[in-house]
């Protein structure tokens, strides 16, 4: 698939076929998403796939705040991706202090850019993807056994496609763009 056609044809996908993910298809997604770049190339994303389906179950049922649209979009899902991002290093000196006045935020502008990349590999495989913010961290933390020192970032839905969602509505680029 050529990128331009990948990045405007990639959908949030919310309703998923059974056929299930195998680790090796994450295995083959993450291989791509690795080229993403980092913070001094600190590459401090990782990627906890999660392909049980009672865990998958009880991330959806336990640590989505309630919010039922995303249990939903999990339990659809054959596969849950749990990106983290290792604490205090993206956008921090090695002695601890930041680097630029915006402290943190490279953190999780390491983890945007990782999280599409990873959802345009997957894109590029045949799979779809949903990103989601509305989780509980400290429930999902609890579930994986995800170690102190590295936070959650977003959950990524991995699965096929059982829905093709027009694209939703978008600025013009013209709207978007200034040019000085
Ligand atoms: C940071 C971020 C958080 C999101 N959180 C959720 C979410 O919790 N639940 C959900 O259903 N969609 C979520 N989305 C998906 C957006 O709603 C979706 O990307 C947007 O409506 C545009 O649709 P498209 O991805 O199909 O182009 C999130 C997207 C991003 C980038």
């Amino acid at each position: 698939m050529e990128l331009n056609q990948a990045i405007e044809t990639r959908r949030s996908i919310r309703k998923y076929k059974d056929t299930p993910v195998t680790a090796q298809d994450i295995a083959r997604i993450v291989e791509e998403a690795r080229f993403a770049p980092t913070w001094k190339n600190s590459q401090t994303v990782r990627y906890h796939a999660v392909l049980d389906p009672a865990l998958k179950d009880r991330i959806a049922e336990e640590g989505t705040c309630q919010f039922s649209k995303n249990m939903q979009n999990i339990k659809s899902a054959a596969a849950l991706v749990v990106l983290t991002t290792v604490d205090g290093i993206a956008g921090y000196e090695p002695d601890g202090t930041p680097t630029t006045p915006k402290g943190s935020h490279w953190q999780s502008f390491d983890a945007g850019i990782a999280c599409q990349t990873f959802c345009l590999a997957a894109h590029g495989y045949g799979f779809g993807t949903l990103i989601m913010g509305i989780f509980d961290e400290a429930k999902i933390r609890e579930l994986i056994g995800l170690p102190e020192g590295e936070s959650i970032s977003a959950l990524i839905a991995v699965g096929y496609a059982d829905e093709a969602p027009a694209v939703r509505p978008r600025k013009e680029a013209g709207a978007l763009l200034e040019i000085l």
